[in-house]
């Protein structure tokens, strides 16, 4: 369970260390060493009992005696020969509108108290812009053949669908790619799942110097190395120009640029959104959120019931910790109990789009929304990090849940789906495939 050991491992460490030590995880060896990245085989499942050994059929050639119980996961595909320079196909007159989008009235006070956008910092189309390029481009990758948005694509919101993701040169990530959707929402110090980048402005650079992911480590040079190549690039000082008024791109202007793009991709377009515009009302105290929801069949009507009710109202108070509209985890939650002992407090993305994902936790240990269910109804582990709302008394809460109402869970959290936010052209890939 390397992403487990990993996390546990970081607990104690300096912040300062935290990075070094995620990229080696203990000196490097993660970095090579082979990652069960098949999705569809949890490490946390026992193994297979190993099948009887048959007797060799005298008449054939012995077969091998045992006969591999857990056959080596072949090895990631050697990273691409680097790829011809990509086009843009990018219409630079008139910048798509990253700033000024419409909120819906349910984006309240209560809500935009949490933007994290920096004070300091104007929020500009040509700034989101260089950012979406940055984003797809591959050549942030020391190989020109991995781009932010190969982990994280748009039709699977922004996250990956797999796993693990696969950095530059064909090794795993130990930790499962994150959707981006409404990141715009969260208080300062919780990016990366164990919150260890303060912004995203802080937390741009590093999957760019990470030895897994992009490789621009210091022995390649590092975002200095990134910088002057990505400056001699035929289509960046335009597009740098626009943005901050002179065409040299700075470390500062690649994290803000990036920063930007992904702080536009907020997500209010679900079947939940439309539903709950009708419902929210300001004056009051739950604006309307514990309102039925019109359009929506019995079965996710009652889904939103457990999700957003309270114990004692026949709910599972989810909704403490996955707060609407944004579905992002408030910033006093405390850990969901998937490890005995666990002491790492996690951050989860926001849940909208969250069934675009094939991988659920920080390690990608589900693999179906199902199993999460399951987790709160039956799995969840005591532990320093357990938060008190998911215990009941001083043990683990267990819910008891009917089939029924897991199905209505899984149907109310698919109701959260942003088809929008996964189609929009101002979030896709600019370059000519
Ligand atoms: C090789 C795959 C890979 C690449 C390339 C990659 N990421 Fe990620 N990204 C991940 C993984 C895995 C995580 C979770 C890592 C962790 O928490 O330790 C993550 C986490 C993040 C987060 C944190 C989200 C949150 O909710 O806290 C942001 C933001 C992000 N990536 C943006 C980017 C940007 C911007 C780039 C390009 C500069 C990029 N990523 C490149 C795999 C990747
Ligand atoms: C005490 C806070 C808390 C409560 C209550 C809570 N969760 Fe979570 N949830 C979390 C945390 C923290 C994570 C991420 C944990 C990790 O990856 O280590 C998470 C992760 C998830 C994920 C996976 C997200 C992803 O991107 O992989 C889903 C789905 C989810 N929770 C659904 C629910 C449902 C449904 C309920 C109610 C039955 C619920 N949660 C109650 C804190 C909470």
């Amino acid at each position: 369970m390397p992403a487990q050991f990993c996390f546990r491992a970081l607990g104690a460490v300096v912040t300062s260390l935290l990075m070094a030590q995620l990229a080696g995880c203990g000196g490097g060896a993660a970095a090579d060493a082979p990652v069960a990245a098949d999705p569809a085989v949890p490490t946390e499942v026992p193994m297979a009992p190993r099948p009887p050994q048959v007797p060799p059929a005298p008449a054939v050639p012995p077969a091998p005696v045992v006969p591999p119980i857990n056959p080596p996961v072949p090895s990631a595909p050697a990273p691409a020969p680097a790829p011809a320079p990509a086009v843009l196909a990018l219409d630079l007159s008139g910048a798509a509108n990253y700033t000024a989008i419409r909120l819906p009235a349910y984006y309240d006070a209560r809500v935009m108290d949490k933007d994290n956008t920096p004070q300091s910092q104007r929020a500009s189309d040509a700034a989101a812009t260089l950012g979406r390029v940055l984003f797809y481009d591959r050549q942030l990758s020391v190989n020109n053949t991995i781009a932010c948005a190969s982990c994280h694509r748009q039709d699977q919101a922004f996250g990956d669908a797999r796993r693990f993701s696969v950095g530059f040169a064909g090794g795993a990530t130990t930790a499962h790619s994150m959707r981006l959707g409404n990141l715009r929402w969260y208080a300062p110090g919780n990016m990366f799942w164990d919150k260890r980048a303060a912004s995203l402005e802080a937390q741009a650079t590093q999957p760019i110097i990470h030895p897994v992911e992009m490789g621009f480590t210091a022995a390649a040079g590092g975002i200095p190395a990134l910088l002057s190549r990505l400056n001699a690039v035929s289509y960046y000082p335009a597009l740098v120009s626009a943005a901050f008024g002179d065409p040299t791109l700075t470390e500062a202007r690649l994290a803000t640029a990036l920063a930007q793009f992904q702080r536009a991709m907020v997500s209010t377009s679900s079947k939940w959104d439309s539903g709950y515009a009708l419902n929210y009302n300001p004056a009051l105290p739950d604006a309307g959120l514990g309102a039925p929801i019109a359009s929506f069949t019995p079965q996710e009507e009652r889904g939103r019931v457990l999700f957003m009710g309270n114990p004692g109202q026949g709910g599972l108070a989810c909704v403490a910790c996955h707060a609407p509209p944004t579905f992002a985890l408030t910033a006093n939650a405390r850990g969901n109990g998937l490890d005995a002992g666990a002491s790492t407090v996690f951050k989860s993305p926001s849940l909208k789009s969250v069934s675009r994902s094939g991988a659920f936790m920080h390690d990608g240990r589900f693999s179906s929304l199902q199993q999460v269910v399951e987790h709160y109804n039956s799995g969840v582990q005591d532990g320093p990090a357990l938060d008190n709302r998911l215990k009941a008394g001083n043990v683990p809460r267990r819910l008891n849940l009917s089939a029924a109402d897991k199905a209505a869970l899984v149907a109310f959290l698919t109701t959260l789906d942003d088809t929008s936010l996964a189609t929009d052209p101002k979030f896709s890939n600019p370059f000519r495939p």
